[in-house]
């Protein structure tokens, strides 16, 4: 193929990767960037696999179609519950080829080159192998943690900076020790050695951040896959590859950064798993001070309470996405709006277990996009309201994040429903949410729970509503 047709063709993917970027950033034009950004890796991949791939291409293409069939199957099979799991395990992927691209440059190509060129060429098959480590072992530890198939919680060796620090510093005395060897013909015993140590800082840096930052690992190893295939981009001189780990790591560090600032965190604090923060005690883990009973409801008062109100707000957290929940809510709203309620949805920025988790499942029952809000939109409005419905949540609406200053989650802004005048808590019995924290709000005057699975206890509610009208 022409040279001019594949740059031509390069800068038309890079195109549509900017345009779905964009078109993510909005729950309206989201599907939209996710149809831009299927059309720019297809015309990625077809360019470069007919144009310059000029040997092996069966191979190629065999893998092509494995892997999309793979992937097929597993987007048919997973549970939208499953899908930061998913997403984790496919930034190890992204990790995993940027090391194996690295040592085939290593083994393969270097040898012809000379002087600067030749080292530029080491550093950047360096570079590219640790990140690739670091973003493989990280996602496998952040897959076993998000699955429950390692605990998710903190562990915090002692000395973990000091060993941190140790890591960092071999790691960047190696690279001119590979340097040396590489120019006499060596060096793939000192990338082993390197890659080893990536792999378990990459696994320390993960398992040492916990609870409530979690949400800041998914983003942050997302940036990481993008800086990975950005190496592999350099290693493997081609320009789109670089311009779309560029975007996919920028956006991924913008991410954390928001992440952060949601839950009130410092960025440096949360990657170095907990560095400068104040130690946290267990104690903050049970509930606050006095607590009173707990005061359970039925669907029928329940129903009663939503009918009599003027304002209701929706507040909604991972337990939605298990019950799967979200579609018999919406006809619950609708059911209200029509008897003149006014109902709104309040969105946590780290509610459910990915970024957007809720605003993915009430687009998915078609939930109207203007009736749902994000935290600082309805955080100030609680007093007004007369009935707030938490389905499933738990972390996101724990008063003893502004409460509690030694709670694990403390400093976190939450969702203040307790401010109004009643509110209900649909949840299966009294366990923690995710960061094993147990919740004040279960024992307010003003709160009643609704205790079962949140699909049945909203189907029962439906009924009641549909029986008293
Ligand atoms: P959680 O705090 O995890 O609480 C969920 C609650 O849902 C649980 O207490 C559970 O109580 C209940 N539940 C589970 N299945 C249910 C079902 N079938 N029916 C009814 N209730 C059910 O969730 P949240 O409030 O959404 O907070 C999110 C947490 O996850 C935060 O700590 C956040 O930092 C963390 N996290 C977030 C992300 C992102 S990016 N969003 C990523 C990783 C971690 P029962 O068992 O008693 O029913």
């Amino acid at each position: 193929m022409n040279a001019g047709v594949i740059t031509v063709s390069y800068i038309g993917a890079g195109a549509l990767f900017i345009m779905a970027l964009g078109g993510l950033s909005h729950q309206e034009t989201a599907r939209r960037g996710n149809f831009y950004g299927m059309l720019g890796m297809a015309l990625a991949l077809f360019v470069t696999v007919i144009g310059l791939v000029t040997d092996n291409q069966f191979f190629l293409i065999a893998g092509i179609v494995g892997g999309g069939v793979i992937g097929w199957i597993l987007a048919q099979k997973v549970e939208m519950t499953q899908m930061p799991e998913l997403v984790a395990i496919l930034h190890s992927l992204v990790g995993l080829a940027a090391v194996c691209v690295g040592y085939a440059n290593a083994l393969d190509h270097g040898n012809s080159l000379s002087g600067v060129e030749k080292t530029i060429h080491d550093v950047e098959t360096y570079v590219g192998i640790l990140i690739g480590a670091l973003t493989f072992s990280g996602s496998v530890a952040a897959y076993l943690k998000l699955s429950g198939k390692i605990s998710g919680k903190t562990l915090q060796l002692p000395g973990r900076h000091l060993f941190n620090l140790g890591l960092l510093i071999a790691a960047i005395w190696l690279c001119g020790v590979y340097i040396e060897h590489s120019a006499i013909g060596g060096g793939i015993g000192i990338l082993l050695a390197m890659t080893l140590i990536a792999l378990i800082f990459g696994i320390h840096m993960v398992v040492a951040i916990g609870g409530a930052d979690m949400p800041v690992v998914v983003s942050m190893l997302n940036s990481y896959s993008g800086w990975a295939a950005a190496a592999m981009g350099f290693m493997l001189g081609n320009d789109l590859l670089i311009v779309v780990g560029a975007l996919v790591g920028s956006s991924g560090a913008i991410l954390s950064y928001i992440m952060c600032k949601a839950m009130n965190r410092k960025f440096i604090n949360v990657i170095m798993g907990g560095f400068g923060t104040p130690k946290i005690s267990t104690a903050g883990a049970g509930p606050a001070g006095d607590v009173g009973d707990v005061k359970s409801i039925e669907a029928q008062e329940t129903a009663d309470l939503l009918l009599n109100a003027k304002e209701v707000m929706i507040l909604p957290g991972y337990g939605m996405a298990v019950a799967q929940a979200q579609h018999v809510v919406f006809e619950i709203t609708k059911k209200l709006q029509d008897k003149g309620v006014n109902v709104r949805f309040g969105i946590h920025p780290v509610a459910g277990r990915m970024p957007g988790h809720m605003n993915v499942l009430l687009a998915e029952a078609k939930v109207p996009y203007d009736i749902v809000y994000e935290m600082d939109e309805v955080n100030d409005d609680f007093p007004s309201v007369d009935v707030s419905i938490v389905i499933g949540a738990n972390d996101i609406v724990n008063p003893a994040a502004q409460e509690v200053p030694d709670s694990p989650i403390a400093g976190m802004p939450v969702l203040k429903p307790w401010l109004g005048k009643t509110t209900i808590v649909l949840k299966r019995g009294m366990s923690t949410g995710y960061a094993g924290v147990d919740n004040p709000l279960f024992y307010k005057d003003n709160t009643r729970m609704l205790f079962g699975d949140a699909k049945d206890s909203v189907d029962a509610v439906l009924r009641s509503l549909n029986s008293d009208s």
